[in-house]
């Protein structure tokens, strides 16, 4: 079975086809960033307008390489969490599609798409698992022991990490969105004359808090004016050397709590080199393995909604094409099973 997935939740535009018998994808991703760069963060209404522009352009060259429209059996779109205008340009690109070539259709949870991405490799987490989920909007803990069954273990209580790095960065001067470049900073030193707190560590449970980090960065970005290229890379260490260990003393204690043997980590700050190894030795010690998706599929992308949105096809699960209904909070635990 081929299904179309459409991601426009946020400032990616993300069309791919994933065909079910075989694996095979076939993917466009067209990132807004430049266009949000100016106001230092995403103007919702300038991605509505910029997912209008570009969604129907990727779909063609897509179903070019696919062989027309008639190849696709069914389609896939995020339904929400994100920006209400942002998610209706890609809703009703899907249902209009559905209608009109009479094929199923049914919106994904956003965050669901991430879960599962790892499983967009040939070596799958195997069930259960516990999945840390890391990206600009959502940091969660969740306890998956069976597909479409999602219990978050423990969430951030203010800034998701992606945020956070994002803020942070910000106040370094990087240009927006600041994660990726915080991290090239953060790694191209091996220690800092800064230590920051690993916040909530010191009391038990899988809750995260990271807007304090942020804090202490303009804190030290204050008395240190003006700052200069050492402060900065320094500053940048300690950030994302606090994250990090943060994420992986929350992990190991998630692993613990549920006895499961798998760790699946999705989520744009699932690309970041550090939290990668850190995560793959901290795994090791739990005689636990950890799985981490392609890193094309770490950020916002179509595959994995096309993803997720087949397995739920696959199982018989579709919409009624009428339903005009997009999302812009969604509990994951609210989804039913796969
Ligand atoms: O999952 P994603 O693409 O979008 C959301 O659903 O939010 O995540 C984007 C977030 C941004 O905050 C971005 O700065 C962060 O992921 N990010 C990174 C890295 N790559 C992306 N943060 C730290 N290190 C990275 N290498
Ligand atoms: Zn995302």
């Amino acid at each position: 079975m081929k299904v179309l997935g459409i991601e426009s939740s946020c400032d990616e535009t993300g069309i791919a086809v994933y065909d079910s018998n075989n694996g095979q994808i076939w993917q466009r991703l067209y990132s807004q960033v430049e266009k949000h760069r100016e106001y230092g963060g995403v103007v919702p209404e300038l991605a509505s307008r910029d997912h209008v522009a570009k969604a129907a352009p990727l779909l063609e060259e897509i179903l070019g390489e696919i062989g027309g429209v008639s190849a696709i059996d069914s389609i896939a779109y995020t339904r929400g969490p994100g920006l209400i205008g942002a998610l209706m340009v890609g809703a009703n690109l899907a249902r209009g599609l559905a209608w009109a070539l009479d094929k199923p259709v049914l919106g994904v949870h956003h965050m669901e798409g991430h879960l599962l991405a790892p499983m967009l490799a040939q070596d799958k987490p195997e069930l259960p698992f516990v999945a840390l989920l890391v990206s600009g909007g959502h940091t969660m803990l969740v306890d998956v022991k069976r597909l479409g069954d999602y219990r978050i273990l423990g969430e951030s209580l203010d800034d998701a990490v992606g945020e956070a790095f994002d803020k942070t960065a910000k106040l370094l001067g990087l240009p927006y969105p600041g994660g990726p470049e915080l991290a090239a900073l953060a790694d191209s030193v091996a220690k800092s004359r800064f230590e920051f707190p690993r916040p909530m560590t010191n009391r038990p449970g899988l809750e995260f808090s990271f807007s304090g980090l942020k804090t202490a960065a303009l804190n030290i970005v204050k008395k240190n004016q003006p700052l200069d290229d050492s402060l900065r890379v320094e500053i940048a260490h300690a950030f994302q050397w606090a994250v990090v260990d943060t994420l992986r003393i929350k992990c190991g204690r998630a692993l613990e709590e549920t006895g499961h043997q798998n760790l699946v980590v999705a989520g744009g700050v699932g690309a970041n080199r550090c939290l990668r190894e850190v995560l793959e030795k901290q795994a090791g010690e739990h005689a636990a393995r950890v799985y981490f998706p392609a890193v094309e599929y770490c950020t916002d992308n179509g595959a994995m909604i096309a993803y997720a949105g087949a397995l739920r096809l696959l199982g018989g699960q579709s919409d009624d094409v009428a339903d005009s209904d997009v999302r812009a909070r969604w509990s994951l635990e609210s989804l039913s099973p796969i």
